[in-house]
């Protein structure tokens, strides 16, 4: 097998967009627990449409692989089973990349996995379009790292080959506190949106916008406990820039909300929480937005 395959676990949104990229330069696999057609079209932020034809494996019943990357690209409360099911058939020295937003799975599975653990943060922004297709619906720039900087080498070859295949990469060595600063937009954005079911903008508006500073006041208590270094801008100028270049989106929670899926709120809320009261610290309002709103 060539050594710069690539397995993509989880074949939605960002799972496809990846795949569709790679493929251009790399022998790539799809994997996932439902059959789908093998020839996915990629529309372009541009609006043009490339079809390519993708090697498509049933997670549950993966042939043995040695790929470079296996890449996990489902949402967070199912990445650890999809996890469990691929290292079945592959190598435990395999490099994983998680590309989850939160901060859930990156721990728990750098500890757990033998070969080097990447953790990617996106900005890319993508939806389906079916069974056959995906829409990569704004561009953006992906951050590539591990926790304990020990893969750099590594991390630079990723971040090369995504660059390389149009999806700008840059590895860091600063993964930590980047999932951690867009943890904190998250968690200020998106349960405020689901709960509510408004779009971004709306948070701007009364009565959310108080609604948005406190939770943004509990998060940046948090983070200066957890030793999370602040943004240059701080955290009110960090949340209030995404609301207003987002104003017009339905966060993906409240994407998740509408249409009765699980929501990523336990992998975005839950680790503020367990920090907080590893601190001792008093959180009301995102303890309050840790209850269900909706969605599964
Ligand atoms: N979409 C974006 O623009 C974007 C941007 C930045 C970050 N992210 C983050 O990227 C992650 C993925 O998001 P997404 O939007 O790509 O989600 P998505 O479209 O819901 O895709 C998740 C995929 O995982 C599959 N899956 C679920 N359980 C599985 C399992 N056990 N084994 C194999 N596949 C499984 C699902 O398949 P089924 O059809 O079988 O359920 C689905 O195809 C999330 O953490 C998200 O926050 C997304």
């Amino acid at each position: 097998m060539s050594p710069s395959t690539h397995l993509v676990v989880g074949p939605g949104a960002v799972g496809r967009l990846l795949a569709l990229h790679l493929a251009a330069q790399a022998p790539v696999m799809l994997a996932g627990r439902r059959p789908l057609p093998v020839r996915q079209t990629l529309t372009t932020p541009e609006g043009e449409s490339r079809t390519r034809q993708l090697v498509w494996l049933d997670v549950g019943h993966l042939p043995p692989l040695s790929p470079a990357f296996l890449h996990l690209t489902t949402k967070a409360y199912a990445t650890e089973e999809a996890y469990e099911t691929a290292m079945r058939s592959i190598p435990a020295s395999t490099a994983l990349v998680l590309w989850q937003n939160g901060y859930s799975v990156q721990p728990l599975l750098a500890g757990r996995h033998e070969g080097p653990v990447l953790c990617a943060s996106t900005t890319e922004g993508a939806w389906l379009a079916g069974d056959d297709g995906v829409v990569h619906a704004g561009r953006g720039v992906t951050y590539v790292g591990d926790l304990d900087n020990r893969h750099a080498g590594l991390c630079r070859i990723l971040a090369g080959s995504l660059t390389r295949v149009g999806l700008e990469a840059h590895a860091v060595d600063d993964i930590r506190t980047r999932l951690w600063h867009k943890l904190a937009i998250n968690a200020a954005i998106n349960p405020l949106a689901a709960r509510f079911r408004i779009r971004n903008g709306q948070l701007r508006d009364r009565p959310f916008r108080v609604m948005v500073d406190r939770v943004i006041n509990e998060v940046a208590a948090i983070m200066e406990a957890e030793g999370i270094a602040a943004p240059d801008m701080g955290w009110h100028r960090l949340v209030w820039n995404v609301v207003e270049a987002t104003a017009n989106n339905r966060a993906s929670m409240l994407q998740d909300v509408l249409a009765n899926r699980p929501t990523e709120r336990e992998a975005i809320l839950r680790p503020l929480l367990d920090a907080a009261s590893r601190h001792g610290l008093v959180s009301p309002c995102l303890a309050g937005l840790d209850a269900p709103f909706g969605g599964k």
